[in-house]
């Protein structure tokens, strides 16, 4: 989505003669979201992409949500979920609606299949974690702080390197296509000045690696909420060539870069991307506001129309007891939320914070996964209650 981009060998006029060297033809396949008028690619195959040897329904996905929907703001221990498991089969989710939903996962083992997800765009953000991700766009190195953009149908499979330490990701299905606010871009489609990274700051695939193998090779394939398993008789990853501006990639929230004010900003300055329903937002480290009379600390604020959540992105910064690294809280429309005890007397003069949170802002409300239950801290709705807590510097959302 982000810009035009190109890899590998194409023919110089689309749907016009591209022989392989065998003399056969490339397989030419365009992809992209909303039928033929969305932001779209042409990839070229060695073989056609549509050679399905066999197809089944493995298992459906149900998304089940908590029975206790007390209007109550709501936390959650991330760091309570075992590790273990795939990077896409053990998923586990914790909220969700129509729109976006958040999973969150610490994979041990890579899998051997390729996967698509082919009814929503994912954005995966690496917490923790080094490697790459394999796509019929090429591939992409990985590092902790990625923001993976996958979007729809795209074929791919992690290959994290587990000896360089543990991964963690967290996951958000978009319903909608994902993309850089629209604020940012002028008419052109390019980021304004203004805007808090550039296009120099977007990592898109730079290698890709043709797989001329004929066997049978299954795809695992998310539509219609089930899990299906296609086996095709050949390398799913046989692209040659391919260009177009719908294909995975990357921005660092290490990227990011704030904009400060010289007394508090709001959070739409932290946002980082777009979807249908919702925002994802970046709280970075930067200096505080300028002004001698500033509060940087947050004011109360009650998010109308809006379902906030906050993950806490960094080891370092978690200061107050009960919240740590890892945790989600979940503030929903309904109840205004705040600075904890002592927090806005104690950021007067305050010159920088060094937090690191992903923000996701629903518009429709959020249901809590009954698979989050075992991991919520039920006292967190009475911690605006407890004055021990007066050190906590929450993210300035
Ligand atoms: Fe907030």
């Amino acid at each position: 989505m982000p810009h035009y981009h190109t890899l590998g060998q194409i023919p110089r006029k689309r749907h016009t003669v591209f022989r392989r060297p065998d003399g056969g033809l490339y397989s030419e396949e365009l992809m992209g979201h909303e039928g033929f008028v969305g932001t779209s690619s042409l990839l070229y195959h060695i073989r056609p992409p549509t050679t399905v040897i066999s197809a089944r329904r493995i298992k459906p996905i149900i998304w089940e949500a908590d029975q206790d929907t007390s209007l109550r703001h709501r936390h959650f221990r991330t760091a309570g979920i075992p590790a273990g498991g795939s990077p896409i089969l053990d998923r586990r989710l914790l909220l969700f609606n129509s729109d976006i939903a958040m999973q969150y996962v610490a994979p041990t083992v890579n899998d051997t299949t390729h996967y698509r997800n082919s009814q929503a765009d994912e954005v995966v953000y690496v917490a923790e974690g080094t490697g790459k991700l394999e796509s019929v766009f090429g591939t992409l190195p990985v590092k902790s702080g990625d923001y993976v953009v996958i979007h729809r149908n795209i074929t791919h499979r992690w290959a994290f390197d587990f000896s360089a330490g543990p991964v963690k990701l967290l996951v958000m299905e978009s319903h909608g296509h994902v993309r850089t606010p629209k604020r940012y871009r002028n008419e052109f489609g390019q980021l304004l000045e203004g805007a808090p990274y550039s296009e120099r700051d977007i990592q898109r695939p730079m290698q890709l690696e043709p797989h001329d193998e004929a066997g049978e090779f299954p795809v695992l394939v998310k539509q219609y909420n089930a899990l299906n398993e296609l086996v095709l008789d050949h390398h799913p990853l046989d692209v040659v060539g391919w260009d177009g501006y719908f294909y995975p990639w990357i921005f660092s929230i290490h990227d990011f870069e704030p904009i400060v004010g010289r007394i508090h900003q709001p959070p739409p300055v932290h946002q980082t991307f777009q979807g249908d329903g919702f925002v994802i937002c970046s709280f970075c480290p930067r200096p505080y506001d300028f002004d001698p009379q500033a509060i940087p600390a947050p004011y109360n604020h009650s998010n109308v129309d809006s379902d906030e959540v906050l993950f806490y992105a960094s080891s370092e910064f978690m200061s107050r007891k009960g919240i740590e690294y890892g945790s989600i809280t979940l503030h929903p429309d309904g109840l205004p939320h705040g600075p904890h005890p002592g927090r806005a007397e104690a950021s007067i003069g305050a010159k920088a914070t060094n937090e690191l949170a992903v923000m996701m802002d629903s518009f429709r409300p959020l249901h809590v996964a009954k698979a989050a239950e075992p991991f919520e801290d039920l006292h967190y709705h009475k911690s605006w209650l407890d004055t021990q807590n007066g050190a906590f510097a929450p993210p300035t959302s």
